[in-house]
């Protein structure tokens, strides 16, 4: 239950456990959150040396207790929970049903437990190993058979699954956050590889059946981390922790005075990355719209043409590659199924990959040649924040990496540094705003849609804010690149259709003001972002929230602040789950 818990920001629609004592077994599931498979399970005394459990997002079939995992087979002996998708599980399933299997459930996970059941001779590892080899898709998963009662077989393949080497216990998680309260030695699967457990320990071994003697790897980060801290929630805790997590992310790798970045984790590739001629930045979501920011930044202070994909569209479109592209993929929790076959199609065509990822031992930490942590900790809120600031930082340092070793020069290096360097104390001060902030979220409460505009580098801040308040408050959102308003969508404003607007004095900054006047004059009412001192903006805003100055590459990280809070007060006002927003995953490990 502990474990689940853990979890839970993973996915969140039903939940489910198996306890195997002896040989009988004890099973219970439930729709909705973890707490209502606890209160299920009441004061019941379960006692049991093996047990499965499982928290689920739903993929094939609606949350249900049926679809609830653990899943069972005719004999109810065995027993399994899996992340992932097996594709070809109808025609599977179909060919069970003709050998007279029923199903309990619409899930693609049960027809696992009836095809080990279907090729069971005595030896589950053995029908785990043939059953593995028919299936097709992703998988992570943990299944016993109340017959070899000492007995858990685990194996993984596009899904994360981590063993935590304990004291006379093994703790297999989808992530580390599951183990932690029990062991911090941990043992990350590879894809293909599966383990017998045992109360002796494990035995782990790759497709080709060889036995592997696995490094284990110590985690650096705690328990208390992944607590809320005395914080009402995950999101507002993350929020104001930025000031923390930027400087952890460029902590020792700056040399200011020489105007340069130091990226250990990218010295093994060096060579070929000062050969880079093109870049393209591969990521889903929040992590996409910090992409956006650093295709500015790199094309502008490093010289390099970037493009931004979806993970999710470069990976079944044409690519026009060659060996002095690069691939950037960018994850906080290194285990988007999209974004890890990004990594996989790129080095399948032999290109070179860096990840920026925030999850020490993830999946596409594990698979890009080389890469950058963003050291931000833990990031349980689903919305995620922390990484977004983060991701912005770690493509400056990038930049300065990359552009210093072009036509960068020592000044503008040293420039950038310094202002990166500052960017925490910047933060704090807009932090202060947050009661002001709550104010304007509580007048605007009624609102049902919102537009975002933002032009330059803070045209990404737009649409991550509209992402923000999309999935925090399920007001409907839309982020516009400020000068696209006009071919359409100042249509729909009117005075029941707020506008927020980011607006700080750069090099855009007259465009902005008169696509405001063009809002204005439709009664639309406008949320400006803006830079402290500037006295011309009231005219053109009904609410203000004040930035500090910075150099223009780096407003993002501070203009997207006051759009966090305002989608976080939004969620509290309407009484929402902040931390696990109706339908989403912290990680999305299916496609
Ligand atoms: C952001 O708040 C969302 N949770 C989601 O868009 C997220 O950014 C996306 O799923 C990518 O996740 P990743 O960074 O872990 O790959």
């Amino acid at each position: 239950m502990d474990g689940l818990k853990r979890l839970e920001y993973r996915g969140y629609d039903s939940s489910g456990i198996a306890i195997l004592d002896g040989n009988s077994i004890f099973s219970i599931k439930e729709v909705g959150k973890i707490v209502e498979l606890e209160k299920k399970i009441g004061e019941k005394e379960i006692i049991g040396n093996i047990g499965i459990a499982h928290t689920r997002w739903a993929t094939h079939g609606v949350p249900s207790v049926e679809n609830a995992h653990p899943h069972t087979d005719c004999s109810g002996k065995i027993w399994i929970v899996h992340n992932g998708i097996i594709e070809n599980y109808q025609q599977l399933k179909n060919n069970l049903q003709k050998k007279g299997h029923i199903f309990k459930s619409e899930t693609d996970t049960e027809v696992l437990a009836h095809l080990i059941e279907d090729l069971y001779d005595g030896d589950l590892m053995m029908s785990v190993k043939k059953v593995l080899k028919m299936i097709t898709g992703t998988y992570g998963i943990a299944v016993f058979h109340s017959d070899e009662k000492d007995k858990l077989i685990v194996s993984k393949k596009g899904s994360p699954l981590v063993i935590g080497v304990g004291e006379m216990e093994t703790i297999v998680a989808s992530d580390v956050s599951a183990i932690l309260r029990y062991t911090k030695q941990v043992i990350y699967l590879e894809d293909g590889e599966i383990a017998e457990i045992d109360k002796n320990g494990f035995k782990i071994f790759n497709s080709n059946d060889e036995q592997l003697e696995k490094e284990i790897s110590e985690v650096e980060w705690d328990l208390n981390q992944a607590e809320k801290g005395g914080y009402p929630h995950f999101l507002i805790k993350e929020i104001l922790q930025q000031p923390e997590t930027i400087m952890d992310s460029i902590r020792g790798r700056l040399i200011p005075e020489e105007g340069l970045a130091k990226l250990g984790g990218l010295f093994s590739e060096v060579e070929r990355i000062k050969n880079i001629e093109r870049i393209i930045i591969v990521a889903c979501g929040t992590a996409r719209c910090a992409a956006l920011v650093g295709e500015y930044m790199l094309e502008e202070y490093a010289g390099i043409p970037t493009e931004v994909d979806y993970a999710h569209e470069f990976r079944y479109k044409k690519q026009i590659l060659n060996d002095k592209t690069a691939v950037i993929v960018m994850s906080q929790s290194g285990e988007t199924a999209d974004s890890l076959a990004a990594v996989m199609e790129a080095k399948r065509k032999g290109i070179l990959t860096i990840g920026i990822v925030n999850t020490v031992g993830s999946s596409i930490a594990r698979e890009t040649d080389v890469g950058i942590y963003n050291h931000v900790g833990p990031e349980i809120s689903v919305a995620s924040t922390k990484a977004f600031t983060s991701q912005i930082s770690i493509l400056s340092l990038l930049t300065i990496f990359l552009g210093r070793q072009r036509d960068m020069s020592l000044v503008t290096g040293q420039r950038i540094a310094k202002e990166l360097l500052v960017l925490p104390e910047k933060i704090k001060k807009i932090l202060e705003s947050e009661d002001q902030i709550r104010e304007i979220a509580q007048k605007y409460s009624g609102a049902t849609s919102f537009a975002f505009l933002g032009r330059k580098y803070n045209h990404p801040v737009a649409l991550e804010g509209a992402i923000k308040l999309k999935e925090l408050s399920y007001i409907h959102a839309e982020g516009f690149a400020a000068g696209e308003m006009k071919h359409g969508p100042i249509a729909m404003i009117d005075e029941n259709f707020p506008s927020f607007f980011i607006t700080p004095q750069d090099s855009v900054y007259e465009k902005n003001i008169s696509n405001m006047q063009e809002i204005k004059a439709r009664a639309g009412k406008i949320i400006a972002i803006a830079t402290e001192g500037d006295k011309e903006i009231s005219k053109h805003a009904d609410d203000v929230i004040y930035i500090p100055k910075a150099l223009e590459m780096l407003t993002p990280i501070l203009a997207t602040i006051p759009t966090q809070l305002f989608a976080y007060h939004m969620a509290v006002i309407k009484g929402l789950d902040v931390d696990k927003p109706r339908n989403l995953a912290k990680s999305v490990t299916v496609e």
